[in-house]
């Protein structure tokens, strides 16, 4: 990739702003935990795996920058700060999966110190950062197979490198394939309200040359009945333990048009979006975002005074719309609640269950 979508700096978290793009390329300086946090909030950095690592990060830099000498005074005010990331985005289950990687090296303060705990913290958070790069490319590695040559292959909102810590799950896959001397064709959906797929997708699929068209998000069904598509590959927020999966608004309806014209539905995401701990998709929290985003373009109303707007960031697709979730372990099909429990059993990690 020729740009990071997060790096740390020691002093600092470097991000790119993602809210500029693809105008302006433009690097914000997180300084501190609250700019970190401000800046998952303000979507200035987004989706799920990068939120994830943003948390760990803004966490560790808050660690590396207290005051505090005395591990209950340190732990009081790193909680703090754990607490203030958990805020700031409901529905990715990576940010939550990431602060509580940070909480449970913190509850140890009083084992190993406080100056030890700090060092300890900024390893932990540079730990997910580079597991995050490296369970990707085995996304990519999982998922390049499904690609045939002269696919056309649809993607919703962006699930690539500004996604993740680096190279992405659902464009992970292509990059995969592409690596792998595979020619198809992107579908990109503009991706309403944000455009995340129109100004994010759209820009990393052009500087990776990879041949792309990005289309408004209503026209997906009439190119699917005209068989010019014939995989759909997105990313996830978060996935419940019988395979419902909440991802950006506008997936749900791709679903169900894939289903009735026979088209594979693949989720790509790695194990840290999965959420055991929840039933079904219907307990996923969904974030609702302000109605100007809908209402409004970029600071514009394309929309009668007095009129109502709703404005939900995710949608949950049922699992049996779903055809394979490609994670870093391999391809999990139906029956999803056997399997997806096989890999942690195997794993015995943490199941993280965060309520948003
Ligand atoms: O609101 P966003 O832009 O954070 O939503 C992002 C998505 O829905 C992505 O598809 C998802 O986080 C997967 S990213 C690898």
């Amino acid at each position: 990739m020729k740009f990071k979508t997060i790096e740390w700096k020691g002093d600092a978290i470097r991000i790119l702003d993602q809210r500029r793009l693809p105008g302006v390329i433009r690097y914000l300086d997180c300084k501190d935990a609250s700019s970190m946090a401000k800046a998952i909030r303000n979507m200035a950095i987004r989706g799920a795996p990068a939120i994830g690592v943003a948390a760990a990060m803004g966490i560790a830099l808050a660690a590396k920058k207290a005051r505090d000498s005395k591990p209950q005074a340190f732990l009081t005010a790193i909680e703090k700060v754990c607490h203030e990331m958990s805020q700031t985005r409901p529905t990715a289950v990576n940010l939550f999966w990431a602060v509580d990687r940070m909480r449970r090296i913190l509850a140890q303060v009083g084992a190993y110190g406080v100056e030890q705990t700090r060092v300890r913290l900024v390893e932990e958070a540079l730990l997910i950062y580079k597991e995050d790069m490296e369970v990707n490319r085995k996304i990519g590695k999982h998922g390049k197979r499904l690609i045939k040559n002269g696919d056309g292959i649809l993607t919703h909102c962006n699930a690539g490198a500004l996604a993740t810590a680096g190279y992405g799950t659902a464009l992970g896959v292509m990059y995969a394939a592409r690596d792998g001397g595979k020619r198809f064709h992107v579908f990109v959906d503009e991706t309403r309200p944000m455009l995340q797929g129109c100004r994010l997708t759209a820009w990393e699929l052009v500087q990776e040359k990879i041949p792309a068209t990005v289309i408004t998000d209503n026209m997906a069904g009439v190119l699917m009945s005209q068989k010019k598509i014939n995989l759909v590959i997105v990313g996830a927020d978060r996935i419940a333990r019988n395979g419902d999966t909440a991802n950006k608004i506008g997936t749900y309806s791709l679903a169900v048009l894939a289903k009735w014209h026979n088209i594979p539905f693949y989720v790509a995401a790695p194990t840290s979006t999965l959420d055991l701990s929840l039933a079904s998709g219907q307990d996923i929290p969904i974030e609702q975002r302000d109605v100007r985003e809908v209402t409004h373009f970029r600071g514009c109303s394309i929309a009668p005074e007095g009129v109502q707007g709703f404005n939900p960031a995710f949608d949950v697709t049922l699992h049996s719309l779903i055809e394979g979730i490609i994670t870093e372990k391999g391809i999990i099909r139906e029956p999803f609640e056997k399997n997806l429990k096989k890999i942690f059993k195997k794993e015995k990690r943490l199941i993280v269950g965060a309520g948003g």
